[in-house]
């Protein structure tokens, strides 16, 4: 047996490859940002930026010229205080956005839904005392997800990681008429260091403490198990496994224990690693792109959300 006959060209290689990158099942990041009337470029993420309203739906629509089928929308609002009242406003800047975009694509929208960049102290729920109180952020969630659906989102996700969150927001969908609106849940998403290009982005760093009341500690796979169980239960349509390079083997458990899609999410210092290394001349951009990206649809992701998106479908296209 020579297994090199199947390696022997690019060709060969490419048809026998058993998991590959499918552009289609990438999901594009996309910030819109209420206080800026030109987009922005985030520090530390080359290429990604904050888009004033008028210029996001430009930007969604060369989006999908491009080939991308679906973005998840995070927003920065103008307006923070306690309870982060602007996440439910009707009017709102993700609301108009999704609104906007519906309008003029036919592009997949999902909308991030949580608190944190609309929060004055930027915890993902509401403060009683010292603590992030979890059945009082229940329904603000129920509201922001009614808000969304309105506005014609494909799907929310919940991203707080309070208790019974995916319950409360499919009651809240299924009362107002709104039993087609996905949830895509982040069931297993970790306290990780791997955000912060992300809270840079969107301000939304917390003033006090840190989040690992609420999100998972990244030395626990059997919680990590439980959780995606309970978002089972509560009627999620997706789970997510958050971040995705550090923890293949948490996407590759979950792939082997529950049948329903498994949605991956490339963080924001995912990106900015691998961007940076490749400025300094320390690997190649292209082979580490595909490399990586390759790895978390190997590991058992059916989509995979990723600030590569646009680069991927760019390389694709070459
Ligand atoms: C908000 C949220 C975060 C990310 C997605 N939704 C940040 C956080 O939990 O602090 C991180 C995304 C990224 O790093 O790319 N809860
Ligand atoms: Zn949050």
């Amino acid at each position: 047996m020579r297994l090199r006959r199947l390696r022997k060209s690019p060709r060969i290689r490419d048809i026998f490859a058993d998991s590959k990158i499918r552009t289609d099942k990438l999901v594009m990041p996309m910030f819109v940002d209420e206080n800026i009337t030109k987009r922005e470029e985030i520090r530390n993420m080359p290429d990604i930026y904050r888009f004033p309203l008028k210029h996001l739906v430009d930007k969604a629509k060369e989006y999908e010229e491009l080939g991308v089928k679906s973005i998840l929308l995070f927003g920065v609002p103008k307006h923070k205080d306690p309870r982060g009242s602007a996440s439910y406003d009707d009017k709102g800047i993700v609301q108009r956005a999704i609104r906007e975009i519906k309008k003029e694509t036919d592009l997949v929208v999902f909308a991030d839904l949580c608190l944190c960049e609309y929060t004055d102290h930027g915890h993902c729920g509401l403060i009683k005392g010292t603590k992030v109180d979890n059945d009082s952020t229940l329904d603000v969630y129920a509201r922001i997800a009614k808000s969304y659906a309105d506005a014609g989102v494909d799907g929310v996700a919940p991203s707080g990681m309070m208790d019974g969150q995916v319950r409360r927001i499919r009651k809240g969908l299924d009362d107002a008429g709104f039993e087609d609106t996905l949830i895509l849940a982040y069931s297993a998403k970790f306290a990780s260091a791997m955000y912060a290009p992300f809270r840079d982005a969107v301000f939304s760093a917390p003033s006090f403490g840190d989040r690992r009341t609420y999100q998972m500690n990244y030395s626990s796979t059997r919680e990590a198990i439980r959780e995606v169980e309970l978002d089972i239960e509560e009627g999620a349509d997706v789970v997510m496994v958050k971040p995705a390079l550090f923890y293949l083997d948490i996407i590759r458990e979950v792939r082997n224990r529950f049948l329903l899609p498994i949605a991956a999410y490339n963080v924001s210092a995912e990106y900015s690693m691998i961007r940076s290394a490749a400025k300094n001349g320390i690997i190649d951009l292209d082979s580490v792109v595909n490399e990586s990206v390759s790895s978390i649809f190997r590991a058992g992701a059916d989509i995979v959300i990723s600030y590569f998106t646009e680069y991927l479908l760019k390389i694709e296209k070459n």
